[in-house]
């Protein structure tokens, strides 16, 4: 204690002041290299997008080479740093070479979103094994070898933040969407296990588990063979699920990003091995 200070400010000199310039290095992402998968469209596209914002030089990942040249051409426009990586998530020598590549080009990887997926709309009784060999590829398998690849790196670096996509299917049970829930039931356990393992050496694993967004995927329910959107069948869709949420909306692709950039920056450092779930307070019911 300082000679005459009383405890209570002897306490105070023990708690560092948050600043502005403390506040926003940590919600910021400047010099950190982060890689998303599922770039090309919908939450990948807005968390590759928001992480560029905050300061990242972000590696736009998808299996589609020319919707990861859009996002990564939409945030250069932007006047941010990025950069477009065509990938197959599914296949482990090319998410292993996909690490390698970022980090001989930016000497390190800090962030690693794991966010490119699939759906798959099959009952338990009737899900075949090719279907069930390739929603389990890709949602579980590709999340697995993000995981793999970027954790060795991280671990060496002794830091990074990964980030993988969760759903809210995984804590609902609903008819039809069971084989699409149990991968991400999957990723959840991954991203638990692998916290557990990494954390002593700097690594922190998260995951996020959005309610109803709609997107490319979601889109499906009302968006014509022709590419159209089909306005009332949209509405029915989306009406019955707004109601039912206590905010009374369903998401944006930016909800969940500014999750991601939260899990992805040092204003999380203390969490790990968690889930978020943006999804308007629907599990509060
Ligand atoms: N939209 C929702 O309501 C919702 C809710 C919960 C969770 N999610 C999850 O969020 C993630 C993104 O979904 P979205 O709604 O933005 O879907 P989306 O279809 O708009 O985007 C998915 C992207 O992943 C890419 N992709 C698919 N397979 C790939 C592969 N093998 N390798 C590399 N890239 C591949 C696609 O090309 C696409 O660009 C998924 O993991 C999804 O399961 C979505």
């Amino acid at each position: 204690m300082t000679a005459g200070a009383s405890p209570q400010e002897a306490w105070h000199t023990l708690v560092p002041m948050e600043t502005t310039a403390s506040v926003r290095k940590a919600f910021g992402l400047e010099d950190k290299v982060a890689i998303v998968t599922g770039a090309g469209s919908g939450i990948g596209r807005a968390s590759a997008e928001v992480l560029a914002a905050s300061g990242a030089a972000v590696y736009c990942a998808d299996i589609r080479a020319t919707t990861a040249e859009e996002t990564a051409a939409a945030i250069a426009k932007e006047g941010g740093e990025a950069h477009a990586c065509p990938v197959d998530v599914a296949d482990r020598e090319a998410v292993d070479a996909l690490v390698r590549d970022v980090v001989a080009a930016s000497g390190r990887l800090d962030v690693m979103c794991n966010i490119a997926g699939m759906m798959l709309e099959s009952s338990i009784l009737d899900l075949a094994v090719e279907d069930l060999d390739e929603i389990m590829s890709v949602n579980f398998k590709g999340v697995l070898f993000g995981c793999q690849s970027a954790g060795r790196v991280m671990v060496d670096q002794r830091s990074g933040s990964i980030v993988n996509m969760a759903s809210a299917a995984a804590l609902a049970p609903t008819p039809m969407v069971g084989p699409y829930a149990i991968t991400k039931s999957a990723v959840i356990q991954l991203t638990r296990s692998m916290a557990v393992e990494v954390g002593r050496r700097g690594v922190r694993v998260n995951a996020v588990a959005p309610g109803f967004v709609p997107t490319n995927m979601t889109g499906r329910y009302y968006v014509r063979e022709d590419g159209t959107v089909d306005e009332e069948m949209k509405e029915k869709v989306l009406e019955p699920m707004r109601r039912f949420a206590p905010l009374r909306r369903v998401g944006e692709p930016a909800d969940i990003a500014y999750c991601v950039l939260y899990l992805a920056s040092d204003a999380s450092s203390f969490l790990t091995g968690q889930l978020l779930s943006p999804n308007g307070g629907v599990a509060a019911h």
